[in-house]
């Protein structure tokens, strides 16, 4: 794994002319801040070796290398889901890529139903913890000392700074921001009526299908992360909202441009 980590950097370095120190992966509601990256370099996924390629509609596969706003970024637009039948190490392969590159932040997006009483469709949730509910953990299986170690701690999963940080560019921008605990669930299918009540019961806000591994690498690997979810769909027991991957959509194309702003912000800020 530590030769393929290796080949992947070393072909990434040398197509490219800056590296940066941040990575953000493009999920769900985060699509469109490509636009707002200058000076861009595109690396499409299947010219990169030892990456897996992006099959999911709505998710298109490149690595970007660029500017947003003042700060050098690597923008990874798509991501590799468990769903789509990739294992744990290929959905995570790209974290470890990027921590032997020197990335030293990770910023995550996705879209998430939500359990949270309080939550209504289109609210952005601040990932403040996460409960892993995949049914592999992505560092089972032999440790490498110098990716990080045996066992991790996992209790500032999502840097405390970085939410106060984000709490405050919303504050300052009249943007409503709720905070809360992600659980991330292999899908692919959405939730039972009873499976968000469960979720919630066990300290759950929202629930989606992909963050999880890629924060347990990120960790694993000592890099600050800070993740936010979009509600695109509400579920529980008195729900009867049918979610499908449109609403989805469109719920998220809905609270892109907030999104976008504490993100841009942030991102130049921290
Ligand atoms: N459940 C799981 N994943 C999701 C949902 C949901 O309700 N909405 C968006 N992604």
């Amino acid at each position: 794994m530590i030769e393929k980590i290796r080949q992947t950097a070393g072909y990434i370095r040398q197509r490219v002319s800056e590296i940066p120190d941040t990575a953000i992966i493009l999920g769900t509601g985060l699509g469109a801040l490509v636009d707002h990256i200058s000076d861009k370099q595109f690396i499409p996924y299947k010219e990169i070796p030892n990456f897996p390629v992006s099959t999911v509609e709505g998710h298109s596969g490149n690595l970007i290398f660029g500017k947003l706003g003042t700060k050098p970024v690597l923008a990874m637009q798509g991501r590799f889901h468990y769903y789509e039948g990739y294992d744990m190490k290929e959905v995570t392969f790209p974290v470890r890529v990027m921590k032997e590159l020197g990335i030293k932040t990770l910023y995550v997006s996705n879209a998430a139903g939500g359990m949270n009483k309080e939550f209504r469709v289109g609210d952005i949730m601040i990932i403040t913890d996460h409960i892993n509910l995949f049914p592999e953990n992505p560092l089972r299986g032999k440790n490498y000392e110098e990716l990080g170690p045996r066992f991790p701690a996992m209790t500032e999963a999502y840097s405390h700074e970085l939410i106060a940080k984000a709490d405050e560019i919303a504050r300052n921008r009249g943007i409503r921001v709720m905070h809360g605990v992600y659980v991330g669930v292999p899908g692919p299918t959405f939730e039972t009526p009873a499976e968000y009540e469960y979720f919630r019961i066990i300290g759950g806000d929202a629930v989606g299908m992909s963050t999880v591994p890629e924060v347990i690498v990120a960790n694993h690997a000592s890099m600050r992360v800070f993740g936010v979810s979009v509600i695109t769909d509400l579920g529980g027991k008195d729900v009867t909202d049918v979610p499908t991957h449109e609403e989805v959509q469109r719920a998220a194309q809905e609270a892109q441009p907030r999104m976008m702003q504490i993100m841009r912000a942030l991102v130049e800020e921290a």
